[in-house]
């Protein structure tokens, strides 16, 4: 008998006493002193995946573990180890930044959401590059890079050119986050000018990187699911034109829909989880119909069970990633996300 899950939930209910961040940061410096083999008796070993082929990638499986859990690639060796096909770290920046004051993350459990406003809290870009130099997780490591809040937003593309550079000989792809709600403007680098210009440096960058490491890292942009109509269509445009490998839709949203009732509903910040299904569900659709295949979408946000993570697939994504679904739903949700694909994929073939 797999007692996990007892463990998981036995665990929840006392981590639940504690603040959001306090429980978090506690979960993770826990796990870290967790021997692998114990961590991985939680994935079911019974589960029979199938790779899939993304951005020039295998991925062992397709569900993955969302940015900004391990924002500083201190815990992926052990997280991966629960079963996840992919792990994402970051989001990073050059030079370490302690984000916003606290409490700047909120549990709406009962809408099973979250939403935060951390701001890139992080210890910087070298600190991030001395933990992923020690590489035991055997998946796919995505790294997420960001900018930091003193860089002026006319000059961010320096920012994500230093983390590229940084990042480009350790990460098996590398996510540029422009969608975060926590830092002022960002969301701006997803629109006109501004986009171009931005993925023009990095698509330089990466073509330079490329020459003097011999090797194509490809470099995916994360989107927020909150883009009007015409925006995801320039978006699109841009990326298609400037051959961007890979779209993450996608981050937090501002939206309030569906938690009107929790105490937190006023907080500023992203909300995810639950609340966020559906709005993620019909961005990633959106793109999937624009971008007819050319270019593969993760989708994430708001998977809570193997039936979201298949339904996100549907919608036309490539891979999946979950967060707060695996804050309420533990490794659980892992397995049932694995579970969901590969029945899906045995039926529809
Ligand atoms: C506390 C918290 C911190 C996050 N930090 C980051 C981050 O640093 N970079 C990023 O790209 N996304 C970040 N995200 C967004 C998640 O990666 C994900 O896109 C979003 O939460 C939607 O997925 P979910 O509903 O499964 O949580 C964060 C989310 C949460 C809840």
């Amino acid at each position: 008998m797999n007692i996990t899950p007892l463990i998981y939930s036995l665990a929840k209910k006392l981590l639940f006493c504690l603040p959001p961040e306090q429980s978090h940061d506690l979960t993770l410096a826990t796990l870290k002193h967790v021997p692998d083999a114990l961590l991985r008796t939680c994935a079911d070993t019974r589960l029979i995946d199938t790779p899939r082929q993304v951005m020039g990638i295998t991925f062992p499986n397709a569900v993955g573990l969302a940015a900004g859990l391990d924002k500083n690639a201190d815990y992926f060796n052990s997280l991966g180890q629960l079963g996840f096909g992919f792990v994402e770290v970051g989001s990073i920046t050059p030079l370490p930044q302690p984000g916003n004051d606290k409490p700047r993350m909120f549990r709406l459990a009962k809408q099973r959401a979250v939403i935060n406003r951390m701001g890139f809290n992080n210890k910087g870009l070298d600190h991030l590059l001395a933990q992923v130099k020690v590489r035991r997780f055997g998946g796919v490591l995505g790294i997420n890079i960001g900018k930091n809040l003193s860089t002026p937003i006319e000059r961010a593309d320096q920012d994500y050119a230093t983390c590229l550079a940084g990042a480009y000989p350790y990460a098996d792809y590398i996510t540029v986050n422009i969608s975060s709600p926590n830092t002022p403007g960002l969301r701006n680098l997803q629109l006109g000018e501004q986009l171009q210009q931005l993925l023009a440096t990095i698509k330089n960058g990466q073509r330079d990187l490329t020459q003097q490491h011999g090797r194509y890292v490809p470099v995916a942009v994360k989107v927020a699911p909150d883009m009007a109509a015409e925006d995801i269509n320039t978006f699109c445009d841009v990326a298609r034109q400037l051959k961007i490998d890979g779209i993450v839709a996608g981050n937090t949203t501002s939206s309030r829909d569906g938690v009107e009732e929790s105490p937190h509903h006023g907080e500023a910040g992203g909300l995810s989880g639950k609340p966020l299904t559906l709005r993620a569900r019909q961005t990633i659709s959106h793109l999937a119909q624009r971008l007819q295949g050319e270019i593969p979408i993760i989708g994430c946000g708001g998977i809570s069970s193997g039936e979201d993570a298949v339904a996100h697939l549907q919608a036309g994504a490539d891979l999946v990633q979950i967060y707060t679904g695996f804050i309420y739903g533990g490794p659980a949700l892992i397995n049932d996300a694995r579970r969901a694909i590969s029945e899906s994929d045995k039926t529809h073939g």
